[in-house]
């Protein structure tokens, strides 16, 4: 007989322990460790028992594509793939109050014009989702409401679902506050959300209805309990944003029916969430061409060009370990370039306090926004502007080079699209081709491009006139820049 046994699960990361502490060896949190009844040990090996013959099939065959729910919210649709897909689970996390629930709602209410969806809340009243719906004036949509928190109600509520009448779509808001009764857990432990989203997920297999999860996120941005929930669905979707500007951004980091790294644009507004077409005019708008520490990066958000601003100021420290502060990048990538600009350079950065933005809370994960920050970088510390209506990418490798990056054609055009007249981009693009060889049409028939394949070549660029340089208080350190680079622009 196999005995029953106690294991400690952590509530962040969904590591396994046999034994209590105050801290999970697995993500390093304090005080995440919960009680759980570990689930009986298998028995030993598989016996003598014959199992089933699984038939092998080919790569090649006849596979049907599976009908996308199209709901007609562009950056929504093209965030999923081209719409959620039968059978299907998506989760969607996010700060609280970013606006999940709002982009739901409104993706079930514009779902409703075709197909049957119903949403569930655990966390808000009927009354209270009616309100919203008002104020988002949604009330014509034929969306069936509901506040439920107990998955085997659901389940039995779904019963028909698949057949005429049952829903096409069911919103779970949110996963953290369904429970199932047969566990001892209280609602949001590990073992309930996984237990939970589990029998969802297969009641949503089982009556091929697309299913749609919200997840709150800790504090580090993680889906709150399990990364588990992150395996067990097809799509996992973030939606990020700062909550004191109005641009909210959907992306997909996981999709098993499309592209990953995909975002869709929406701002804010008094009556709900609405769609951003050109979401490089926002993140730019209001921008001063003319002070330093500010430029442009021309980047890949999935398969749109995407232009932000990129800002950095840079102080004298008051401290021993001058701070580096970063909101939007890559901490670990910033302390990279800063090391780079130092040694390939006269710059002093290590006395000095280092903040970076991206403007407009979005977040870059791309290497091609390396010469961007670096170019903010120099421009802060030199006091001189990058050059005006001039746009930046390239990777900076740890020699100093500039590297070619994808998609330049891309990024040119939707720079030129916004009235940009110039650009510094990494030498090796010409010659790498970039399917540019012989196009008739190119964005830098318009455009003055810059190639540079070093960074001591960026430096050239910021280097200000010895009349200009007197004047200036001591220490902008770019004076040898002018020797240093090997003259390109
Ligand atoms: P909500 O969808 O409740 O967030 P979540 O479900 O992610 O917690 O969004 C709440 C915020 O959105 C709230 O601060 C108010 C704001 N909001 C608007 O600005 N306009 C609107 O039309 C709605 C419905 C909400
Ligand atoms: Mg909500």
């Amino acid at each position: 007989m196999a005995r029953k046994t106690v294991t400690y699960v952590c509530q962040e990361c969904g590591a396994v322990a046999p034994k209590w502490s105050g801290r999970c060896e697995g993500c390093g949190a304090w005080n995440t460790l919960v009680e759980e009844q570990a689930p009986e040990s298998a028995p030993k090996g598989l016996g003598s028992k014959k199992g089933r013959k699984i038939e092998f099939q080919g790569l090649k065959g006849e596979t049907p594509h599976a009908p996308r729910q199209v709901t007609g919210i562009k950056e929504f649709d093209r965030v999923t793939g081209g719409g959620m897909v039968a059978g299907s689970t998506l989760l969607v996390g996010g700060d609280p109050g970013i606006g999940k629930s709002t982009l739901l709602l409104q993706v079930a209410s514009a779902l409703s014009k075709t197909l049957t969806p119903v949403y569930i809340s655990g966390e808000e009243a009927v009354d209270q989702l009616r309100l919203r719906a008002d104020r988002l004036g949604l009330t014509d949509a034929d969306v069936g409401l509901a506040a439920a928190t107990s998955v085997r109600d659901i389940a039995a509520s779904l019963g028909n679902a698949g057949g005429p009448g049952g829903p096409d779509l069911v919103v779970i808001d949110s996963i953290q506050t369904m429970f199932v009764d047969s566990l001892e857990s209280a609602p949001g432990t590990v073992a309930q959300v996984r237990t939970s989203a589990q029998e969802l997920i297969r009641l949503a297999k089982r009556q091929g209805f697309a299913l749609i999860l919200v997840g709150h996120v800790t504090k580090d941005g993680q889906i709150a309990g399990p990364r588990v929930l992150e395996h067990m669905v097809d799509t996992v979707l973030y939606f990020e944003g700062d909550r004191s500007h109005q641009f909210r951004i959907l992306r997909a980091v996981k999709n098993r029916y499309g592209p990953t790294d995909e975002i869709g644009v929406f701002e804010m507004t008094g009556a709900g969430l609405a769609e951003v077409a050109n979401p490089s005019a926002l993140f730019l708008a209001g921008r001063d061409d003319d002070v330093s520490g500010a430029s442009v990066f021309a980047g890949i958000e999935g398969t749109r060009p995407v232009l932000v601003e990129i800002q950095s100021l840079t102080a004298p420290s008051a401290l021993g370990t001058p701070r580096r502060a970063v909101v939007g990048w890559d901490t670990g990538r910033l302390a990279m370039i800063l090391a780079v600009l130092e040694s390939r350079s006269s710059l002093a950065l290590a006395g000095l306090d280092v903040y970076l933005n991206i403007v407009g809370g979005l977040k870059i994960g791309e290497p091609a926004a390396d010469l961007a920050v670096a170019a903010a970088l120099i421009s802060s510390v030199s006091g001189v502007p990058v050059p005006p209506e001039t746009v930046v990418f390239g990777e900076i490798g740890l020699s100093g080079e500039v590297r070619a990056v994808s998609r330049v054609d891309a990024r040119l055009k939707e720079a030129a699209k916004l009235g940009f007249s110039r650009a510094i981009i990494p030498g090796q693009s010409r010659a790498q081709g970039n399917n540019r060889g012989n196009n008739k049409k190119t964005p830098e028939r318009t455009m003055e491009i810059t190639e540079i394949s070093r960074l001591e070549d960026l430096l050239v660029l910021f280097a200000k006139p010895d009349s200009q340089r007197a004047g200036q208080r001591a220490g902008p350190p770019v004076a040898a820049a002018n020797t240093r680079g090997r003259g390109h622009g």
